[in-house]
């Protein structure tokens, strides 16, 4: 098949926004220009698309945005995108307005939708932005960084206080599917419980032994790290404040995790995968979605992409559980 030549292309941000989504389209959109490509920016994700919400980009339009959080083309979720009618209408509006490449930056859900538009003619390269890190086939997402050490810090905070009253915290991360988020504090902030999505059927009873156990041996704190997906933690409070009789206190750190400054590694990871996306698409590739792993950056077709599961590693698990005695 002879290979299509892309002149213009369009970037758009979708699902909940990242850290470092910035980083992203501003490389997009650089290193697009000094291909001699034109660049368009599409507002508010497939929404902004199928409203044709559509803007050219220029070299200064992304300055300054690199150290900021959000995303500077705003994104939605679209339910319309999700039916072929909505999908069929998208693919036109790219290419009324020339749009021979998409860089789409999202989640798996964001990538489902580069996968309908590639199929009806529009290139596609999608790049991994959540704070959740849970696309399986990347180690790295965009945001995660940035989130994790957003909630590391306030956990701290929340500890310092909790030890200076003798109270039990149960601090609320976010993560309504995954667990990544609530694991990486729970080693991070030395938490003696995470509960996790992936692990519905905690043992309430068992944590309500524990504290009582811990209380026993001297211990000043009690932290649980729970995932959104949990949730419940104002009434899990009262529950264990009133079986251990030691106060209890929920904390929902909430989208202040979404916000905020990208880390280095955010803005360094998110503008090579935004470059890296431009170079697939000038190589006549789509379908694909850019990844990182075992240490170098790497592309996958959407659909095999698609299909990985990702699980939380046990070890990774068992060795947090192993060192909050
Ligand atoms: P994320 O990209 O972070 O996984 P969502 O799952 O909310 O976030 O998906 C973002 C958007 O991607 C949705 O609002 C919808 O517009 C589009 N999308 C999701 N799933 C599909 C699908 N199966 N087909 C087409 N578009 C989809
Ligand atoms: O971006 C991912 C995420 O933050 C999840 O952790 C969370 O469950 C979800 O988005 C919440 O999104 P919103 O409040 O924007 O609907």
């Amino acid at each position: 098949m002879a290979q299509k030549i892309i002149r213009t292309i369009g970037v758009l941000t979708s699902g909940g926004d990242a850290p470092g989504m910035n980083a992203a389209i501003r490389a997009v959109v650089r290193s697009g220009l000094g291909k001699g490509l034109k660049v368009r920016g599409i507002r508010k994700g497939y929404q902004g698309l199928l409203n044709e919400e559509i803007i050219d980009l220029s070299a200064r339009d992304v300055s300054d945005t690199i150290q900021r959080g959000g995303t500077i083309l705003q994104t939605a979720r679209c339910e319309e995108m999700r039916t072929e009618e909505g999908q069929q209408m998208a693919a036109a509006i790219c290419k009324k307005y020339g749009i021979d490449g998409l860089v789409v930056i999202g989640g798996d859900g964001s990538f489902a939708g580069a996968q309908k538009l590639a199929h009806l003619g529009v290139n596609t390269i999608g790049i991994p932005g959540t704070i959740d890190l849970d696309i399986a086939c990347t180690e790295y997402t965009i945001g995660f960084d940035t989130a994790v050490n957003t909630a590391m810090e306030a956990i701290d905070k929340v500890r310092d206080t909790s030890t200076s009253h003798e109270r039990c915290s149960i601090i609320e991360v976010m993560g309504r599917d995954a667990g990544y988020l609530a694991l990486w504090c729970g080693i991070a902030n030395g938490a003696e419980r995470i509960l996790m999505p992936e692990e519905h059927d905690y043992d309430e009873a068992a944590i309500v032994a524990d504290i009582q156990e811990c209380r026993k041996r001297g211990k000043k704190n009690y932290i649980i790290i729970n995932a959104e997906g949990i949730g419940d933690s104002i009434n899990m409070a009262k529950r264990i404040e009133e079986a251990t009789g030691m106060e209890t206190r929920a904390t929902i750190i909430g989208h202040m995790q979404r916000g905020g400054s990208p880390t280095c590694k955010d803005r360094v990871y998110a503008s090579i995968m935004g470059a890296m996306a431009v170079d697939l698409l000038m190589e006549g590739k789509s379908n694909r979605v850019v990844g990182y792993r075992h240490g170098e950056y790497v592309d996958f077709d959407i659909n095999e992409a698609l299909s990985m599961k990702k699980t939380i590693p046990q070890y990774q698990y068992d060795v947090a559980k192993a060192l909050a005695l």
